[in-house]
């Protein structure tokens, strides 16, 4: 069952005292369950490490993260996360390493039936170093499948692949998330990518980071990569990353 995810007055700092580096302040935002929210921001900002503290990887210095009416203080099995590396197991089987992602839940899919959805069929004996980068993050995405997360949390997943396999995975997290319908909190630095799958994308300043935009995106589903709709919401969302110029529009990589 998918879940709400509310992050309130969080602030986060690493270190104690004089040398404290302060990553963010303040931070609020209220995820519905079944939401998709992309959050967006320079490099470095604390975007991994927001996702951290949804994740129960970390604590807040501040403030409270809340998973349903639960506060998060550990690691919950109702969430799930994806990285930017794939982090399988290279002794085990790619099925094995599936099957790690999951919980004793009555009818639990098989790895079998996860890595079908992935498009990943006939690689559950495989090892991980036989597979291809984006067929890895495959593996990793059926890995957190598994469990059948409430909250789904993606940390740059697509990052290190190249475009044509990055627009396959949104593809198919596109798919995936139609037919789970999980809350998505999807971590990215790629402005086409937040707009192309998520109900709302959320914009992180620099760092100490806030909260510094909010754009919703109510664009029908199944999305059009070339629908003018998204070009415009395109235009508004690198204003608010701090693009106004059309020539510095073009200038993407400058949000990384
Ligand atoms: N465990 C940690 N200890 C100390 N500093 C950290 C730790 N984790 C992250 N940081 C620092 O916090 C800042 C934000 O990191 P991160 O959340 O990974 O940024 P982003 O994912 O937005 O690129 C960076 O300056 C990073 O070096
Ligand atoms: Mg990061």
């Amino acid at each position: 069952m998918a879940e709400s995810v509310t992050v309130s007055r969080v602030g986060k700092r690493f270190g104690m005292g004089e040398a404290a580096l302060p990553v963010l302040q303040d931070v609020g935002l209220e995820i519905a369950a079944g939401e998709f929210v992309a959050v967006l921001g320079p490099s470095g900002c604390g975007k991994s490490t927001l996702l951290r503290l949804m994740a129960g990887l970390d604590r807040p210095s501040t403030g409270t993260v809340r998973l349903g009416e639960q506060e998060v203080t550990g690691i919950d099995p109702r969430c799930a996360v994806v990285f930017q590396e794939p982090r399988l197991l290279p002794w085990k089987t790619v099925a094995a390493n599936v099957a790690l992602g999951g919980r004793r839940l009555p009818n639990a899919p098989s790895p079998e039936a996860l890595l079908e959805l992935v498009g990943l069929t006939g690689f559950g004996a495989s090892r991980p170093h036989q597979l291809s980068g984006g067929m890895a993050q495959r593996a990793a995405l059926a890995r957190a499948l598994i469990g059948r997360p409430g909250v789904l949390l993606l940390d740059e997943p697509f990052a290190a692949l190249d475009a044509l396999n990055r627009m396959r995975m949104q593809d198919l997290v596109a798919g995936v998330c139609r037919e789970l319908s999980p809350t998505v909190v999807l971590v990215t630095h790629d402005v086409d990518e937040a707009l192309f799958l998520a109900d709302r994308v959320v914009v992180l300043g620099q760092r100490p980071a806030t909260v510094t935009a909010t754009l919703p995106v109510s664009l029908p589903r199944p999305r059009d990569r070339s629908d003018p709709a998204l070009a415009a919401l395109r235009a508004e969302l690198l204003s608010h990353v701090g693009f106004s110029s059309p020539a510095a529009a073009m200038d993407v990589a400058a949000v990384a």
